[in-house]
């Protein structure tokens, strides 16, 4: 088999568009979303994730603050940079790109953040309103996009075993909340494996949808899967190339080729999940800045 490419460009494309329709109707009642985007350090990777939500906010029409705090900022002033933007009432959103440097407490800094601003949903109030099925918080960015792309690709999630391979609080967790919400585009059977799990490969190889999302270079391999699974790749890893321009290449968490001949549907690294989770980031800070105005 080779699978269809799911093609996460195109599809977040389409959010775009809806969340475009949705600007201009704010704009027509004078009102502009605003989203305030905090970097601390110098991470190359973060500085590239940053700049692409600036810039889809920029595209977008929506007002974006960017905030690149030095490596060694401290949490005080951390803290006190997000209660200005918490009490800023153009500011709709606040996001504080993970992971931080080892100073900054990341749980007192995500629990600093309005929960109604709280765009991310990490915050504990919003996670918790996720889990129950409670829709006035937040969809968190990443595994709601990974939802929108099976839904608007027609696979049917309903009844379906969906492994997850990682547990983190960004990604695995919550998206083991989404896929098992009873809902008619969830409603599955959900595992979870990650690094205590014994026997990973056997549990992956019974998934009819399987989400990677473990931050290993091409750790799903051809073997670990069911012919005609569903292959959602969550992971962006640089990997040392030479004879690539930059000295690297992006690889996701899935041996793309050999997958590919296996899977009935793929997500690809680059242009998969990722331009999903900033279009999502851009809904969120729509509805947020709806819900402060009292539109709706
Ligand atoms: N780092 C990796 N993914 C994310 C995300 O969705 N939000 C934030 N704030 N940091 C991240």
């Amino acid at each position: 088999m080779s699978a269809k490419i799911i093609d996460g460009k195109a599809i977040s494309a389409i959010v775009n568009q809806e969340n475009a329709d949705e600007i201009n109707k704010l704009k027509a009642m004078g009102i502009t979303p605003g989203l305030a985007v905090i970097l601390v350090g110098e991470d190359p990777a973060s500085q590239l994730y940053v700049n692409s939500k600036v810039k889809k906010c920029q595209e977008l029409g929506i007002n974006s603050q960017k905030y690149v705090l030095d490596k060694n900022a401290t949490m005080e002033e951390l803290l006190e940079l997000i209660d200005k933007l918490n009490n800023d009432n153009s500011i709709h959103g606040i996001l504080v790109q993970s992971p931080p440097p080892p100073q900054i407490d990341e749980e007192k800094v995500v629990e600093a953040i309005l929960p109604s601003k709280d765009v991310d949903c990490f915050h504990a109030e919003n996670v918790g309103k996720m889990l129950i099925g409670k829709e006035d918080g937040f969809f968190p960015c990443t595994p709601y996009g990974v939802m929108i792309l099976l839904e608007k690709s027609g696979i049917e999630v309903s009844g379906k075993h969906a492994v997850i391979i990682g547990r983190s609080n960004i990604v695995g967790k919550p998206m083991m909340a989404l896929m098992v919400q009873k809902n008619k585009n969830a409603n599955a059977t959900v595992t979870c494996v990650h690094s205590a799990t014994r026997n990973l490969k056997e549990i992956v190889k019974t998934a009819d949808i399987v989400i990677a999302a473990i931050g290993k270079a091409e750790f799903v391999t051809a073997d670990m899967i069911k012919e005609g699974a569903v292959v959602i790749d969550v992971g962006i890893n640089r990997v040392a190339d030479e004879n690539a321009p930059k000295g690297y290449r992006v690889v996701g968490d899935v041996k793309y080729d050999e997958v590919a001949e296996v899977a009935s549907y793929i997500t690809p690294v680059p242009g998969g999940v990722g331009p999903m989770t900033i279009a999502i980031l851009m809904r969120n800070t729509i509805n947020s800045c709806k819900r402060h105005n009292k539109i709706d």
